[in-house]
């Protein structure tokens, strides 16, 4: 199979798409100037897993993460986490607007699939 296309028009600024890719959840959110320019300014050294923001899109308005969390693998929910990223309930890891945690037992980051934009309006995923 070739890649997942997502269409975008309709994800509006501040919103989120949960679509299934290869039997997972992929959270697909659509982030403001405002969280843009907040997730950049958080310096590396504050991070547990260390990511720029820069590395972890494609297109900045865009945010393309697995909706795993990587302690014990629960669906974390949107808009629950301190600066409104994940929470994930079952013990309680945060993840920013980059998908880079930043509270409880989770190792490492949300994983970025690879994607890309065929078009503006267009995200392929796989
Ligand atoms: Fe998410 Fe444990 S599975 S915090």
């Amino acid at each position: 199979a070739g890649p997942l296309l997502v269409p975008l028009a309709r994800i509006g600024e501040g919103e989120q798409l949960r679509i299934a890719w290869r039997g997972q959840p992929v959270f697909v959110r659509h982030r403001s100037a405002a969280e843009i320019a907040a997730v950049r300014a958080v310096p590396l050294s504050t991070l547990r897993d260390p990511e720029r923001d820069e590395d972890r899109t494609r297109d900045p308005d865009w945010l393309v993460v697995i909706g795993r969390c990587t302690h014990e693998g629960c669906e974390p929910f949107a808009g629950l986490g301190d600066d409104g990223g994940w929470l994930c309930l079952c013990h309680g890891s945060q993840f920013d607007l980059s998908g880079r945690v930043r509270k409880g037992p989770a190792p490492t980051n949300l994983p970025v699939p690879p994607h890309h934009f065929p078009v503006r309006t267009m995200l392929a995923i796989g």
